[in-house]
């Protein structure tokens, strides 16, 4: 959540077209305002509004600004509504010193109170401003900025990154506690962020800072600090390699079709790594294998994957695994496990906080934690004793689509690799999900006039398409904001029949298993009216029962489930575009969540 920017260059020069590429490249962190302020010489430019980087940029010609300096901050909204004022970045009470974080500042409320009684100039509600206040009530005592931002780490509680400068100074100053931050080095330039994409068309160069990091930027050069004991940290800077190609739309209207039709492309990527590491799946798999309890642990769409692996582990492997909300995993486990037990924590961005606490407590239990994520280098893929990288690229679009296949396929890989299973033939897979993507598009088109005047429905799924269901009635949610509950079919009849009435949408995911159990369940919803739209192989007896059907390739039954999400997913993407809606950025959301 938030996304933080930074540049430093030799001499006053055009920064704004950077600060807006670079802004443009987070907005996936947040979408609530956007702010850029240039620092040169002695005065400070300011530009803040609610709104799109695009609309914002437009009407405060970002690009028009020059400076030494440069910081930009897109905002997904903690403290403070989302307004002008609250906009980050913030000015210190004689508008001399400009900051921007992200994260959230927990003792925010208390620490403005202070702020006022001590005679500042707090302007706004937000904890950004209340980083840039605390560095002024050092830097007003007269210490340099180290000094100063030492003793404000002690005043912010929380996880945070934050970005400070200062005019008539060259250099803008830094820390990292909880949130990510990256500092790149160019020619005659540096910079930093909370996350690569802004940076890597920039410089390939890069120094990841760690939590209690404090990094001062020059034009020629960057040196770290100890938040501690003020000592000098030396890091090499390490040269990234990833391609930035998922950063492009590639000519589709939205990021989120694109990462769609990308899905078979990554399967076979993460399918070819897997199968060339087979030493280290061997030694993932024998850690599995002695697990006491298992546990498959995430948030969101991550979560559904986790329920998917828990299915798959025990219909290929015989092996029971317990699938999690990260943040029920202390509450519900933690006084339970120990020693012996293991966790896999699943994320695409490997930085969600609620994923990264259940971590902590669960190794503060002994418990042995491996980890699959998207993001290289992310927290979660530094503090877990393994990690399997999910191998998607760069996902841009808040609702994860490629993510999501990729961690069901690595659950279902091990699963399969665990179990001894030889009789699926993963190599098929990566083309079934093509045809799967092609075929069903104008089966699922051809639904939105039926389903979109609806603000509720249900997808319901059983066994092994019962994550799907879950998953697919999430992305319906967030991009199309009408609401749509996932659930497994067999306990619609336990309340929720209630709501059908003449119409009214419900989808069933199918699996080709249970084609029997699900035709009960769709004559008890069409026999009072309501629609039943059927996600499946073909079956005629299916077909004759379901008002309507989305066909899916025939496949085994394992393959069948990841194949049904896929149709679940344009659907949601088509509704939500025919609603006006931009599936990529929903609003009050963000993709990477690093607050509690
Ligand atoms: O980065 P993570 O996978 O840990 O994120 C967890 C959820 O916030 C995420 O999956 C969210 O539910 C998606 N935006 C749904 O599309």
């Amino acid at each position: 959540m938030c996304g933080i920017f930074g540049i430093v260059t030799k001499d006053e020069e055009p920064l704004g077209q950077i600060l807006i590429d670079a802004a443009k490249r987070l907005t996936y962190r947040g979408y609530d305002s956007v702010g850029a302020a240039t620092i040169s010489g002695g005065t400070i430019d300011l530009r803040k509004d609610t709104g799109k980087v695009e609309e914002v940029a437009e009407k405060y010609k970002f690009a028009e600004m020059v400076g030494q300096r440069g910081i930009t901050q897109l905002r997904w909204a903690t403290f403070g509504t989302p307004s002008q004022v609250n906009a980050q970045p913030h000015l210190d009470s004689d508008g001399d010193m400009v900051g921007a974080h992200n994260g959230n500042v927990v003792n925010n409320i208390e620490l403005r109170q202070q702020f006022i009684a001590e005679g500042m100039t707090v302007r706004s509600e937000n904890d950004g401003e209340s980083c840039v206040h605390a560095v002024e009530r050092y830097i007003d005592q007269g210490m340099d900025f180290i000094s100063a931002i030492q003793h404000a780490y002690h005043d912010l509680e929380g996880d945070y990154a934050f970005v400070i400068g200062k005019v008539n100074d060259s250099k803008l100053y830094a820390i990292k506690k909880g949130s990510g931050l990256v500092v790149g080095i160019g020619k005659d330039f540096t910079c930093l962020s909370s996350d690569l994409p802004s940076i890597l068309p920039l410089t390939r160069d890069i120094i990841r800072l760690e939590d209690g990091e404090i990094v001062t930027l020059w034009a020629d050069k960057v040196e770290l600090h100890s938040v501690n004991d003020g000592s000098l940290i030396e890091r090499a800077p390490e040269r990234i390699t990833e391609s930035m190609a998922s950063v492009q739309k590639d000519g589709y209207p939205h990021f989120m079709l694109k990462e769609i039709h990308e899905q078979p492309q990554v399967a076979q990527e993460l399918l070819h790594r897997m199968k060339g590491d087979q030493e280290e799946i061997d030694q993932i798999l024998e850690t599995i294998k002695n697990a006491r309890n298992l546990f498959l642990v995430g948030c969101g769409t991550s979560y559904h994957a986790c329920l998917a692996g828990a299915v798959y582990f025990s219909q290929l492997a015989g092996k029971a695994a317990i699938p999690v909300l990260a943040p029920q995993f202390e509450p519900q486990y933690l006084n339970a496990v120990g020693t012996g037990d293991v966790g896999i924590f699943v994320s695409q961005s490997g930085e969600t906080k609620d994923v990264l606490n259940a971590l902590q407590a669960s190794q503060s239990k002994g418990m042995t934690c491996l980890s699959m994520a998207n993001v290289i280098g992310s927290t979660l893929t530094q503090k877990t004793e393994a990690w399997l990288p999910l191998v998607c690229g760069y996902e841009i679009s808040v609702p994860a689509t490629k993510t999501f296949t990729n961690q069901v396929i690595t659950f279902m890989y091990l699963a399969a690799q665990l179990g001894g299973n030889t009789d699926l033939d993963f190599d098929t897979l990566p083309d079934l999900m093509a045809e799967t993507i092609e075929s069903v598009d104008p089966a699922v088109k051809s639904l939105v006039p039926k389903i979109n005047p609806w603000e509720n429905s249900y997808i319901l799924g059983y066994g092994l398409t019962y994550p799907m269901a879950l998953e697919g009635a999430l992305k319906l949610k967030e991009i199309t904001y009408a609401h749509c509950e996932g659930m497994l079919s067999t306990e619609f009849k336990h309340g929720p029949l209630s709501a059908v009435t003449e119409g009214f949408p419900i989808i069933f995911a199918a699996g080709p298993e249970d084609v029997p159990l699900i035709i009960s369940g769709i004559n008890e919803v069409t026999c009072r009216g309501g629609e039943a739209i059927a996600v499946g192989q073909a079956n005629p007896a299916l077909a004759a029962n379901a008002n309507d059907m989305v066909t899916i390739p025939k496949s085994n039954p394992i393959f069948a489930s990841l194949l049904s999400v896929l149709p679940l997913q344009l659907l949601s993407y088509h509704m939500a575009v025919a609603r006006g809606y931009d599936p990529d950025f929903p609003r009050n959301l963000s993709k990477t969540l690093t607050v509690d």
